[in-house]
């Protein structure tokens, strides 16, 4: 379904992105757009309170510090203090800039993007203002818009024939959004150059290759090919099945992985596509997945299809590679199990032992299916059926005691093999978070290294296994700190914040603080401009929610624009008909602190040496005036101080 979507966009092609996007209709899609979705699409969030949390999807944690408020569509992390509207939610998270964020989310509403005008010259600065990786996503969709054509016309007949005969439906492919590839030498660059994609990046992202001779031609030729998406739905590259069984070439080849230039060293796009960060099947399986916290992981794209096909549409697969930690990671994300489906083979064995630790490593748990020799779970569903299958999954054991079998069934039961089965199992049980879990599986260990052992090697396992270390929970990295303790900048002292919550809710309250004098009172800069900007804009107009966002994002001071984006996320301080009386309280004591600061300086001056007589006397008359006041604010309510105070 989702290849359709991707298909139709790139169908439209080029032609339409022209001008600026007028700002109403960048308000239309935000309206429209439901939040909660596209987040899901990246994390898992539950709701809390007024609010969803989840696992930050931009800094590495285990306890959710990620707020979103649906409402107002903004999310923020306590824990690294990303925080923003849906539009830098999704530049952030997929690589794009503003303009292809937008195109983004327009195409998810179905919403058509009306275009200013644009002069000639400005076209040409257009082109080069896309980002890196929006020019790669657009080009892999046409690319795949072509592919899938191909599948219905005379010289798709041979790969869509194929597909059938493995026993695909049209549906299923239609899911996969499987494609052909013909068996002409630049079919696909001609067509991609003709709707002028550049010639180098057609080359870069492995789509077509220069030849010895300097020719340049298309990469996949005579082949099925396969989508590969990211967890998130973007299409960042291809894998093609041999159709013509010819020995010599590569049964599957992949899109080239690249980097992109101007992409920091570090950043989560700085690959456009590389093979061992991506799980083929998983923008497919993950509603699935979440719905049933498991994941199937099998080892071929065919096998993922076809389990699909058989109802089991929780299936995904490393594409033929040993599972690495960031794959395990991304499934991590919607998954709590995982089914581990090897070959009986040698080379599936090995697979699975190297996928093991892999997999507890991630934090995941799950069990171990082992396919009868000779059969991968496509051959073998189609073989024996889906009951058989189920019936597989249901038999099989956990994870490690498979892989303790594994091990076991490797040694001799010599003393020196169950050394080093202690060897490699001990780490992985210290490895398991969950205490039962790991007792379980301690004693499964121990029962299978004992079994034929005699009495003084038994003594020396017990002793081994009583000392493996419990898990030790792995430190999350420096991002425990407190949120708002940002290097260098002073912090935002607790009557700050109350006042920027009242007035970020309430901004009609705004002429009213500023009557009392409220903001002078503040002692951070960057809070205080822009809480003076706030009253500003919200002397000119009514301040509704997208206004109230969009100025948030804007502002400069990096301290102020995160604070009052929390703000936002975060439940109002109080309910409307209380704001006014929270307005009043936190102007007293800001009054206060005032007077309390200025009585310090003062006793501070009179303790000076250099004081002269006349000066002392002034000193003290305010000083006693200060006292004065402050004993007043002691005494009077909130009410009543700030109308003494301010005059009203
Ligand atoms: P397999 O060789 O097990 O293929 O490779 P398969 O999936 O069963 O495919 P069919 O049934 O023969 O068509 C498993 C996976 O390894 C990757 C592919 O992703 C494949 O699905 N692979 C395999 C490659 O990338 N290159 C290859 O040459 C072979
Ligand atoms: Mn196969």
């Amino acid at each position: 379904m989702q290849g359709t979507d991707h298909g139709r966009r790139a169908d439209h092609g080029r032609g339409g992105d022209h001008g600026r996007i007028p700002m109403q209709s960048v308000r239309n899609v935000v309206a429209q757009t439901d939040m909660l979705a596209i987040v899901r699409e990246m994390v898992e969030i539950k709701k809390a309170g007024s609010s969803f949390k989840g696992c930050c999807p931009f800094h590495a944690e285990k306890t959710p510090s990620f707020h979103v408020n649906p409402g107002l569509k903004l999310y923020h992390c306590y824990g690294c203090g990303a925080g923003g509207d849906v539009i830098r939610f999704v530049q952030e998270t997929r690589g794009l800039n503003f303009v292809e964020a937008i195109e983004m989310l327009a195409e998810r509403v179905g919403i058509t993007l009306e275009r200013e005008a644009e002069r000639p010259e400005d076209s040409a600065r257009r082109a080069e203002a896309k980002s890196a990786r929006g020019r790669m996503l657009e080009l892999d969709r046409a690319a795949q818009a072509w592919f899938r054509g191909r599948l219905q016309l005379p010289e798709g007949r041979k790969a869509y024939g194929y597909a059938q005969t493995r026993g695909l439906t049209a549906q299923t492919i239609e899911r996969f959004g499987l494609g052909a590839a013909g068996t002409g030498w630049t079919d696909l660059l001609d067509h991609l150059v003709r709707r002028g994609f550049n010639r180098d990046d057609i080359i870069a992202i492995g789509l077509a290759k220069v030849g010895d001779k300097g020719g340049t031609y298309d990469r996949f030729r005579d082949r099925l090919m396969f989508p590969i998406y990211t967890a998130a739905g973007d299409l960042v590259g291809f894998g093609g099945r041999d159709l013509t069984g010819d020995k010599e070439v590569a049964k599957y080849i992949n899109s080239s992985e690249i980097t992109l230039d101007g992409e920091e060293e570090n950043s989560r796009f700085k690959h456009f596509y590389k093979k061992g960060d991506c799980v083929f099947g998983l923008w497919q399986a993950r509603e699935a997945i979440r719905r049933t916290r498991t994941a199937i992981v099998v080892e071929g794209n065919l096998d993922v299809i076809t389990l699909a096909q058989a109802g089991f549409d929780n299936a995904v697969c490393a594409m033929g590679t040993a599972l690495t930690d960031a794959q395990a990671k991304e499934i991590k994300r919607f998954a709590d199990r995982v089914a581990l489906v090897f070959d009986g083979d040698a080379a599936g064995r090995k697979a699975a032992m190297k996928a093991v630790p892999v997999v507890v490593g991630a934090g995941l748990e799950g069990s171990y299916v082992v396919l009868p020799q000779g059969e991968d779970p496509d051959s073998f569903v189609r073989k024996f059926g889906e009951e058989a299958f189920r019936d597989l999954l249901q038999k099989a054991p956990p994870l490690i005691d498979g892989y303790i079998d594994a091990l076991v069934a490797e040694s001799d039961h010599s003393l020196q093999a169950n050394s080093v089965i202690l060897q490699k199992a001990g780490p992985l049980l210290s490895a398991i978070q969950d205490g039962i879990s790991r007792d379980m599986a301690r004693n499964y260990l121990q029962a299978q290294l004992t079994k034929g052992a005699i009495e003084p090697h038994r003594a020396t396992f017990d002793r081994y296994l009583q000392r493996l270390a419990p898990p030790t929970p792995k430190a999350e990295p420096q991002q425990q700190m407190r949120p708002d303790a940002t290097f260098g900048e002073p912090e935002v002292g607790k009557l700050e914040q109350d006042l920027c919550a009242v007035l970020v809710w309430y901004p009609a309250l705004c002429g009213q603080a500023a009557q009392y004098g409220a903001l002078d009172l503040l002692e951070h800069a960057g809070i205080r401009l822009a809480l003076r900007d706030l009253c500003a804009v919200a002397r000119e107009q009514e301040v509704d929610i997208d206004t109230l966002s969009g100025w948030a994002q804007a502002l400069p001071d990096g301290r102020a624009r995160r604070l009052i984006l929390r703000l936002l996320v975060e439940a109002p301080l109080c309910k409307p008909d209380q704001a006014q009386g929270w307005l009043v309280q936190v102007t007293w004591r800001l009054q206060e602190r005032q007077l309390k600061r200025e009585r310090e300086q003062v006793t501070e001056q009179m303790k000076s040496r250099e004081v002269t007589p006349e000066k002392l006397a002034e000193l003290s008359t305010h000083l006693s005036d200060i006292m004065r006041r402050l004993q007043e604010f002691a005494k009077a309510g909130a009410r009543q101080a700030v109308a003494a105070a301010s005059g009203i």
